[in-house]
Protein backbone atom coordinates (compact mmCIF):
# COMPACT_ATOMS: atom_id res chain seq x y z
CA UNK A 1 0.00 0.00 0.00
CA UNK A 2 1.42 3.19 -0.78
CA UNK A 3 2.63 5.78 1.91
CA UNK A 4 -0.41 7.95 0.69
CA UNK A 5 -3.51 5.44 0.98
CA UNK A 6 -1.77 4.41 4.50
CA UNK A 7 -2.59 8.06 6.03
CA UNK A 8 -4.30 8.04 8.96
CA UNK A 9 -7.62 10.05 7.63
CA UNK A 10 -8.42 8.36 4.69
CA UNK A 11 -8.44 4.90 6.45
CA UNK A 12 -10.01 6.30 9.60
CA UNK A 13 -12.38 8.51 7.35
CA UNK A 14 -15.82 9.65 8.31
CA UNK A 15 -17.91 6.54 8.08
CA UNK A 16 -21.42 6.80 8.58
CA UNK A 17 -22.67 5.08 11.63
CA UNK A 18 -24.20 2.28 11.22
CA UNK A 19 -26.16 2.45 14.63
CA UNK A 20 -30.34 2.59 14.25
CA UNK A 21 -30.76 6.10 13.31
CA UNK A 22 -33.05 7.55 10.96
CA UNK A 23 -32.12 9.06 7.61
CA UNK A 24 -35.31 11.03 7.21
CA UNK A 25 -35.98 11.47 3.71
CA UNK A 26 -34.13 8.93 2.19
CA UNK A 27 -34.56 5.70 4.46
CA UNK A 28 -37.43 4.58 6.47
CA UNK A 29 -37.49 6.37 9.51
CA UNK A 30 -36.79 3.84 12.22
CA UNK A 31 -36.76 4.72 16.19
CA UNK A 32 -35.09 7.98 16.88
CA UNK A 33 -33.99 7.57 20.21
CA UNK A 34 -30.43 8.01 21.11
CA UNK A 35 -27.72 5.35 20.66
CA UNK A 36 -24.80 4.47 22.80
CA UNK A 37 -22.29 3.22 20.41
CA UNK A 38 -19.78 1.06 20.79
CA UNK A 39 -16.18 0.48 19.99
CA UNK A 40 -17.54 -1.99 16.48
CA UNK A 41 -19.86 0.52 15.53
CA UNK A 42 -17.28 2.97 15.08
CA UNK A 43 -14.96 0.78 12.53
CA UNK A 44 -14.81 2.08 9.39
CA UNK A 45 -17.11 1.34 7.06
CA UNK A 46 -14.67 2.86 4.19
CA UNK A 47 -12.60 1.33 2.28
CA UNK A 48 -11.03 2.03 -1.00
CA UNK A 49 -12.12 0.28 -3.81
CA UNK A 50 -9.25 0.35 -6.39
CA UNK A 51 -5.65 -1.17 -5.98
CA UNK A 52 -3.38 1.91 -5.07
CA UNK A 53 -1.76 2.23 -7.31
CA UNK A 54 -4.86 3.48 -9.85
CA UNK A 55 -4.80 6.78 -7.40
CA UNK A 56 -2.16 8.45 -9.21
CA UNK A 57 -4.03 7.75 -12.73
CA UNK A 58 -7.00 9.42 -11.15
CA UNK A 59 -8.95 11.78 -13.61
CA UNK A 60 -11.45 13.54 -10.93
CA UNK A 61 -10.18 13.03 -7.23
CA UNK A 62 -13.22 13.47 -5.41
CA UNK A 63 -12.78 11.33 -2.23
CA UNK A 64 -10.64 13.72 0.51
CA UNK A 65 -12.33 17.46 0.55
CA UNK A 66 -9.07 19.05 -0.73
CA UNK A 67 -8.60 22.10 -2.52
CA UNK A 68 -8.27 21.04 -6.36
CA UNK A 69 -7.07 24.47 -6.87
CA UNK A 70 -3.50 24.16 -4.87
CA UNK A 71 -2.42 26.64 -2.51
CA UNK A 72 -1.75 30.40 -3.61
CA UNK A 73 1.03 31.82 -5.71
CA UNK A 74 1.77 34.05 -2.71
CA UNK A 75 2.44 30.78 -0.52
CA UNK A 76 4.18 29.39 -3.07
CA UNK A 77 6.59 32.49 -3.08
CA UNK A 78 7.13 32.55 0.54
CA UNK A 79 7.65 28.68 0.65
CA UNK A 80 10.76 29.35 -1.72
CA UNK A 81 11.73 32.51 0.93
CA UNK A 82 11.04 30.03 3.81
CA UNK A 83 13.81 27.53 1.96
CA UNK A 84 16.95 30.17 3.05
CA UNK A 85 15.74 29.81 6.78
CA UNK A 86 14.81 26.22 6.81
CA UNK A 87 18.04 25.93 9.31
CA UNK A 88 16.66 28.05 11.98
CA UNK A 89 13.60 26.70 13.75
CA UNK A 90 10.08 29.04 13.74
CA UNK A 91 9.86 31.77 16.82
CA UNK A 92 8.64 34.50 15.42
CA UNK A 93 6.44 33.18 12.66
CA UNK A 94 3.78 31.24 14.82
CA UNK A 95 3.68 34.21 16.56
CA UNK A 96 3.23 36.23 13.61
CA UNK A 97 0.01 33.77 12.44
CA UNK A 98 -1.32 34.20 15.92
CA UNK A 99 -1.43 38.10 15.61
CA UNK A 100 -2.95 37.94 12.50
CA UNK A 101 -5.60 35.28 13.51
CA UNK A 102 -6.24 36.86 17.25
CA UNK A 103 -7.01 40.51 14.89
CA UNK A 104 -9.57 38.54 12.76
CA UNK A 105 -11.18 36.83 15.94
CA UNK A 106 -10.91 39.11 18.72
CA UNK A 107 -9.13 36.91 21.06
CA UNK A 108 -6.10 37.52 22.60
CA UNK A 109 -2.52 35.25 20.53
CA UNK A 110 -2.47 33.37 24.37
CA UNK A 111 -6.07 32.19 22.96
CA UNK A 112 -4.47 30.30 20.11
CA UNK A 113 -2.09 26.87 19.79
CA UNK A 114 -0.91 26.30 15.87
CA UNK A 115 -0.93 22.39 15.15
CA UNK A 116 0.22 20.67 11.99
CA UNK A 117 -2.94 20.57 10.68
CA UNK A 118 -6.46 20.24 13.00
CA UNK A 119 -6.04 16.66 13.26
CA UNK A 120 -3.20 16.86 16.25
CA UNK A 121 -5.93 19.38 18.52
CA UNK A 122 -8.68 16.40 17.52
CA UNK A 123 -6.45 14.09 18.69
CA UNK A 124 -5.23 15.83 21.53
CA UNK A 125 -8.86 16.56 23.32
CA UNK A 126 -9.76 13.10 22.52
CA UNK A 127 -6.58 11.71 24.91
CA UNK A 128 -7.80 13.55 27.39
CA UNK A 129 -11.12 13.80 27.58
CA UNK A 130 -11.30 9.73 26.87
CA UNK A 131 -8.44 8.83 29.67
CA UNK A 132 -10.75 8.86 32.66
CA UNK A 133 -13.69 7.06 30.93
CA UNK A 134 -17.02 8.74 30.68
CA UNK A 135 -18.95 10.04 27.31
CA UNK A 136 -18.67 12.33 24.64
CA UNK A 137 -21.80 13.83 23.14
CA UNK A 138 -22.07 14.31 19.25
CA UNK A 139 -24.51 13.69 16.91
CA UNK A 140 -24.94 10.07 14.54
CA UNK A 141 -23.77 11.65 11.10
CA UNK A 142 -20.04 13.07 11.62
CA UNK A 143 -16.59 13.33 11.13
CA UNK A 144 -15.38 10.21 13.69
CA UNK A 145 -11.58 10.83 13.84
CA UNK A 146 -12.14 12.30 17.07
CA UNK A 147 -14.54 10.17 18.42
CA UNK A 148 -13.04 6.61 17.28
CA UNK A 149 -9.58 7.96 19.05
CA UNK A 150 -11.49 8.66 22.17
CA UNK A 151 -13.43 5.23 22.32
CA UNK A 152 -10.15 3.44 22.07
CA UNK A 153 -8.55 5.52 25.14
CA UNK A 154 -11.91 4.93 26.97
CA UNK A 155 -14.73 6.73 26.36
CA UNK A 156 -18.11 5.92 25.62
CA UNK A 157 -19.65 7.81 22.53
CA UNK A 158 -23.26 8.98 22.47
CA UNK A 159 -24.71 9.40 19.14
CA UNK A 160 -28.02 11.46 18.61
CA UNK A 161 -29.55 11.58 15.81
CA UNK A 162 -29.69 15.08 13.54
CA UNK A 163 -32.78 16.63 12.98
CA UNK A 164 -34.50 16.17 9.67
CA UNK A 165 -32.09 18.62 7.91
CA UNK A 166 -29.09 16.85 8.90
CA UNK A 167 -27.83 19.19 11.14
CA UNK A 168 -27.08 18.87 14.75
CA UNK A 169 -29.73 18.69 17.42
CA UNK A 170 -28.61 20.92 19.73
CA UNK A 171 -31.57 21.35 22.03
CA UNK A 172 -31.31 17.19 22.45
CA UNK A 173 -27.70 17.26 22.94
CA UNK A 174 -28.26 20.01 25.33
CA UNK A 175 -31.24 17.94 27.33
CA UNK A 176 -28.43 15.11 27.13
CA UNK A 177 -26.03 16.70 29.05
CA UNK A 178 -25.15 14.44 32.44
CA UNK A 179 -22.50 14.37 35.07
CA UNK A 180 -20.82 11.80 33.04
CA UNK A 181 -20.64 13.67 29.70
CA UNK A 182 -17.05 15.09 29.15
CA UNK A 183 -17.18 16.68 26.30
CA UNK A 184 -19.91 17.73 23.26
CA UNK A 185 -18.11 17.34 19.87
CA UNK A 186 -20.08 19.36 17.29
CA UNK A 187 -18.77 19.80 13.52
CA UNK A 188 -19.94 22.87 11.93
CA UNK A 189 -20.17 22.69 8.94
CA UNK A 190 -20.71 18.89 9.49
CA UNK A 191 -18.99 16.22 7.23
CA UNK A 192 -20.52 14.48 5.81
CA UNK A 193 -23.68 16.07 5.95
CA UNK A 194 -21.88 19.52 4.42
CA UNK A 195 -24.86 21.06 6.77
CA UNK A 196 -24.69 24.16 8.73
CA UNK A 197 -25.93 25.60 11.88
CA UNK A 198 -27.21 28.58 12.71
CA UNK A 199 -24.81 31.11 14.30
CA UNK A 200 -26.90 32.33 16.52
CA UNK A 201 -28.20 29.43 18.23
CA UNK A 202 -24.99 27.80 18.74
CA UNK A 203 -23.58 30.94 20.22
CA UNK A 204 -26.58 30.33 22.29
CA UNK A 205 -26.16 26.48 23.31
CA UNK A 206 -22.32 27.38 23.79
CA UNK A 207 -23.49 29.77 26.65
CA UNK A 208 -25.86 27.77 27.84
CA UNK A 209 -23.40 24.44 27.92
CA UNK A 210 -20.15 25.48 28.18
CA UNK A 211 -20.30 26.51 31.86
CA UNK A 212 -21.43 22.77 32.55
CA UNK A 213 -19.20 20.70 30.01
CA UNK A 214 -16.29 21.42 27.38
CA UNK A 215 -17.67 22.37 24.01
CA UNK A 216 -15.31 21.39 21.26
CA UNK A 217 -16.46 22.89 17.66
CA UNK A 218 -14.65 21.57 14.69
CA UNK A 219 -14.72 24.12 12.09
CA UNK A 220 -12.86 22.62 9.71
CA UNK A 221 -15.10 23.58 6.49
CA UNK A 222 -15.69 27.15 8.30
CA UNK A 223 -14.35 29.49 5.47
CA UNK A 224 -16.62 27.81 3.28
CA UNK A 225 -19.27 30.22 4.60
CA UNK A 226 -19.38 33.56 3.23
CA UNK A 227 -17.65 35.77 5.14
CA UNK A 228 -20.28 37.98 5.81
CA UNK A 229 -22.12 34.93 7.50
CA UNK A 230 -19.29 32.96 9.29
CA UNK A 231 -19.60 32.69 12.74
CA UNK A 232 -17.32 34.35 14.92
CA UNK A 233 -17.15 32.36 18.19
CA UNK A 234 -14.04 33.73 19.47
CA UNK A 235 -16.25 35.85 21.52
CA UNK A 236 -17.55 32.92 23.85
CA UNK A 237 -13.84 32.25 24.23
CA UNK A 238 -13.20 35.95 25.30
CA UNK A 239 -16.04 35.92 27.78
CA UNK A 240 -14.47 32.79 29.62
CA UNK A 241 -15.98 29.91 28.27
CA UNK A 242 -14.79 26.31 27.98
CA UNK A 243 -15.14 26.13 24.37
CA UNK A 244 -12.27 24.75 22.16
CA UNK A 245 -12.81 25.55 18.47
CA UNK A 246 -10.59 23.90 15.74
CA UNK A 247 -9.55 25.31 12.69
CA UNK A 248 -7.44 23.68 9.28
CA UNK A 249 -5.39 25.53 6.58
CA UNK A 250 -6.25 21.94 4.86
CA UNK A 251 -9.46 23.14 2.84
CA UNK A 252 -9.57 26.51 1.84
CA UNK A 253 -5.92 27.69 1.60
CA UNK A 254 -5.10 23.99 0.07
CA UNK A 255 -2.76 23.11 2.83
CA UNK A 256 -3.77 19.54 3.31
CA UNK A 257 -0.34 18.09 2.41
CA UNK A 258 1.49 21.00 4.06
CA UNK A 259 -0.09 20.39 7.73
CA UNK A 260 -1.13 23.83 8.85
CA UNK A 261 -3.83 23.93 12.00
CA UNK A 262 -4.50 25.73 15.23
CA UNK A 263 -7.26 25.72 18.15
CA UNK A 264 -8.70 28.83 19.44
CA UNK A 265 -9.44 28.06 23.92
CA UNK A 266 -8.96 29.26 27.04
CA UNK A 267 -4.92 29.44 27.86
CA UNK A 268 -5.74 27.16 30.40
CA UNK A 269 -7.09 24.49 27.94
CA UNK A 270 -3.99 25.07 25.48
CA UNK A 271 -1.93 24.22 28.11
CA UNK A 272 -4.09 21.04 29.10
CA UNK A 273 -4.05 20.03 25.47
CA UNK A 274 -0.21 20.75 24.75
CA UNK A 275 0.22 17.79 26.69
CA UNK A 276 -0.75 15.67 24.09
CA UNK A 277 0.52 17.69 20.92
CA UNK A 278 3.84 19.61 20.41
CA UNK A 279 1.61 22.48 19.32
CA UNK A 280 3.20 25.55 18.22
CA UNK A 281 6.85 23.51 17.79
CA UNK A 282 5.41 20.44 15.60
CA UNK A 283 4.89 23.25 12.56
CA UNK A 284 8.00 23.62 10.39
CA UNK A 285 9.47 27.12 9.37
CA UNK A 286 8.28 26.68 5.65
CA UNK A 287 4.56 25.65 6.16
CA UNK A 288 4.18 28.93 8.91
CA UNK A 289 5.62 30.95 6.40
CA UNK A 290 3.16 29.98 3.56
CA UNK A 291 0.73 29.98 6.19
CA UNK A 292 0.97 33.61 7.06
CA UNK A 293 1.03 34.66 3.23
CA UNK A 294 -1.99 32.25 2.08
CA UNK A 295 -3.78 33.61 5.17
CA UNK A 296 -3.54 37.69 4.34
CA UNK A 297 -4.37 36.74 0.71
CA UNK A 298 -8.01 37.36 0.55
CA UNK A 299 -8.17 37.88 -2.61
CA UNK A 300 -7.24 33.84 -3.39
CA UNK A 301 -9.27 32.35 -0.01
CA UNK A 302 -12.40 34.56 -2.42
CA UNK A 303 -11.23 33.10 -5.45
CA UNK A 304 -11.51 29.65 -4.18
CA UNK A 305 -14.66 30.13 -2.30
CA UNK A 306 -16.80 31.75 -5.33
CA UNK A 307 -14.83 28.23 -7.73
CA UNK A 308 -16.16 25.48 -4.91
CA UNK A 309 -19.34 27.10 -4.92
CA UNK A 310 -20.20 27.39 -8.95
CA UNK A 311 -18.67 23.99 -9.41
CA UNK A 312 -20.99 22.47 -6.14
CA UNK A 313 -24.28 24.46 -7.53
CA UNK A 314 -23.58 22.77 -11.17
CA UNK A 315 -23.03 19.14 -9.59
CA UNK A 316 -26.11 19.69 -7.45
CA UNK A 317 -28.24 20.38 -10.64
CA UNK A 318 -27.09 17.79 -11.97
CA UNK A 319 -27.93 15.36 -9.80
CA UNK A 320 -31.24 17.11 -9.12
CA UNK A 321 -31.45 16.40 -12.23
CA UNK A 322 -31.12 12.82 -12.91
CA UNK A 323 -33.55 12.71 -9.68
CA UNK A 324 -31.34 12.32 -7.02
CA UNK A 325 -31.89 14.08 -3.71
CA UNK A 326 -29.19 15.83 -2.50
CA UNK A 327 -28.28 17.11 0.89
CA UNK A 328 -27.91 21.08 0.41
CA UNK A 329 -24.33 21.66 0.99
CA UNK A 330 -22.63 24.60 2.55
CA UNK A 331 -19.11 22.62 2.19
CA UNK A 332 -16.57 21.26 -0.54
CA UNK A 333 -18.24 18.32 -0.78
CA UNK A 334 -21.74 16.64 -1.27
CA UNK A 335 -23.89 13.68 0.30
CA UNK A 336 -26.77 11.39 -1.47
CA UNK A 337 -28.06 8.82 -1.63
CA UNK A 338 -27.44 6.13 -4.21
CA UNK A 339 -29.54 3.01 -5.67
CA UNK A 340 -26.48 0.59 -5.50
CA UNK A 341 -24.35 -1.53 -3.31
CA UNK A 342 -21.56 1.16 -2.39
CA UNK A 343 -18.83 -1.53 -3.01
CA UNK A 344 -20.48 -1.86 -6.40
CA UNK A 345 -20.91 2.32 -7.41
CA UNK A 346 -16.81 2.27 -6.16
CA UNK A 347 -15.62 -0.07 -8.37
CA UNK A 348 -17.64 1.36 -11.24
CA UNK A 349 -16.62 4.74 -10.18
CA UNK A 350 -13.23 3.99 -9.63
CA UNK A 351 -12.70 1.99 -12.86
CA UNK A 352 -13.15 5.50 -14.79
CA UNK A 353 -10.64 7.03 -12.81
CA UNK A 354 -13.34 8.76 -10.19
CA UNK A 355 -12.22 8.57 -6.71
CA UNK A 356 -15.43 9.05 -4.58
CA UNK A 357 -16.47 7.80 -1.16
CA UNK A 358 -19.28 5.81 -0.05
CA UNK A 359 -20.97 5.64 3.09
CA UNK A 360 -23.76 2.89 4.38
CA UNK A 361 -26.05 4.20 7.16
CA UNK A 362 -29.15 2.37 7.66
CA UNK A 363 -28.87 0.14 4.91
CA UNK A 364 -28.75 3.24 2.74
CA UNK A 365 -25.71 3.66 0.32
CA UNK A 366 -24.72 7.36 -0.21
CA UNK A 367 -22.12 8.95 -2.10
CA UNK A 368 -19.98 11.69 -0.96
CA UNK A 369 -17.97 13.14 -3.73
CA UNK A 370 -16.07 16.21 -2.83
CA UNK A 371 -16.19 19.46 -5.08
CA UNK A 372 -13.33 19.30 -7.47
CA UNK A 373 -12.44 21.21 -10.45
CA UNK A 374 -15.46 22.28 -13.18
CA UNK A 375 -13.68 19.47 -15.27
CA UNK A 376 -13.90 17.03 -12.48
CA UNK A 377 -16.95 17.71 -11.79
CA UNK A 378 -18.31 17.24 -15.41
CA UNK A 379 -16.18 13.95 -15.56
CA UNK A 380 -17.51 12.68 -12.09
CA UNK A 381 -21.95 13.27 -13.65
CA UNK A 382 -20.40 11.97 -16.73
CA UNK A 383 -18.95 9.06 -15.14
CA UNK A 384 -22.42 8.79 -12.21
CA UNK A 385 -24.53 8.21 -15.27
CA UNK A 386 -22.88 5.65 -16.95
CA UNK A 387 -22.98 3.80 -13.64
CA UNK A 388 -26.46 4.70 -13.11
CA UNK A 389 -27.92 4.01 -16.58
C1 LIG B 1 -14.42 17.63 9.99
C2 LIG B 1 -12.95 17.47 9.86
N1 LIG B 1 -12.18 17.79 10.90
C3 LIG B 1 -10.85 17.70 10.85
C4 LIG B 1 -10.23 17.24 9.70
C5 LIG B 1 -8.73 17.09 9.72
O1 LIG B 1 -8.10 17.94 8.85
P1 LIG B 1 -6.55 18.31 8.95
O2 LIG B 1 -5.89 17.42 9.94
O3 LIG B 1 -6.04 18.15 7.58
O4 LIG B 1 -6.52 19.73 9.42
C6 LIG B 1 -10.98 16.90 8.58
C7 LIG B 1 -10.34 16.42 7.34
O5 LIG B 1 -10.90 16.21 6.31
C8 LIG B 1 -12.39 17.01 8.66
O6 LIG B 1 -13.19 16.67 7.64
Amino acid sequence: MSSQLTRRDWLRASGLLTAGLSLSRFAPAEAASSTELTQTTFTNEFAFAAPPDTMPKLRARLFANENPLGISASAKEALVKAADVGNRYAWMEFGQLKQLIATDEGVKPTNIMMSPGSSDILMAAADHFAKNGGTILTSALTYDDLLQRAEKFGAKIKALPMTKDYTYDLAAIKASITPDVKMVYIVNPNNPTGTILPTAELEAFCREVAPKVPVFIDEAYIDFYEPADRPKLGKVVTDGLNVILARTFSKIHGFAGLRLGYAIAQPEMLKTLHAYTNGDFAVSITTLMAGIASYQDKDWQNHCRAENAKARTYTTKALTDLGYEVIPSSTNFILFPIRMKTKSFENQMYSQGIGIQTREFNGQPFCRVSVGTMDEMAIFIDGFKKVVG
